[in-house]
């Protein structure tokens, strides 16, 4: 399995599922959870309503994921996940591993073989793009290492990218991947 690390517009990558970094309401908001819900289309928000109706009526918990179509997106799911909120004192590292976590395991329960992740937290939610390089490498590698061990946590997938928007993100990224 592949870790490939970029510059970019996550809703431009045409993976089969690009992961969103949402809030519990799964209502939309800014940041990348405001460009995806731009670029997918009004259906994306219709399809969140739905599951507020029926599987998540208290909304999504911290660390938690879950699939939608993509709609208009080039990528053919979108992977919501709420991230850890360090400016209302959420800390826990382990949170923020287990949205990295269980956003691939939903990419692998839909057969998904590529995934695109966003700095997950650290943008409104305020945590540090180094801590979050460093927990999403240690949760990507401890899940796909189990998988190729001949479990099937890891499934069909062979790409896991990191599509960061600032230079200084992707930079970050980098140095922490490298080390
Ligand atoms: N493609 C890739 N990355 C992006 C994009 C994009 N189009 N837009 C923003 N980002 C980056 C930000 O620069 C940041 O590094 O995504 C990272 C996560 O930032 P946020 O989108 O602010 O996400 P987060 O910090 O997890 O806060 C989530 O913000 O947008 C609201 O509804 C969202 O309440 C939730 C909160």
């Amino acid at each position: 399995m592949r870790i490939d690390i970029m510059q970019g517009d996550i809703t431009t990558r045409g993976t089969d599922a690009i992961v969103n970094a949402a809030n519990s309401s799964l209502l939309g908001g800014g940041g990348v959870d405001g460009a995806i819900h731009r670029a997918a289309g009004p259906e994306l928000l219709e399809a969140c309503r739905t599951l507020r109706r029926t599987e998540l009526p208290g909304g999504l918990p911290v660390g938690a994921a879950v699939a939608t179509p993509g709609f208009r997106l080039p990528a053919r799911w979108v992977i919501h996940t709420v991230g850890p909120n360090r400016r209302a004192g959420q800390r826990d590292p382990a949170l923020l591993a287990s949205c990295f976590r269980e956003s691939l395991l939903v990419a692998a329960g839909l057969g998904a073989r590529s995934v695109s992740f966003p700095a997950i937290s650290a943008g409104v939610y305020g945590w540090d793009a180094r801590q979050v390089a460093e927990v999403a490498f240690d949760a990507v590698r401890s899940l796909t290492s189990s998988s190729s061990g001949g479990g099937d946590s890891g499934g069909a997938l062979e790409v896991v990218e990191f599509v960061l928007f600032s230079d200084e993100t992707t930079a970050v990224f980098r140095a922490v991947f490298d080390a």
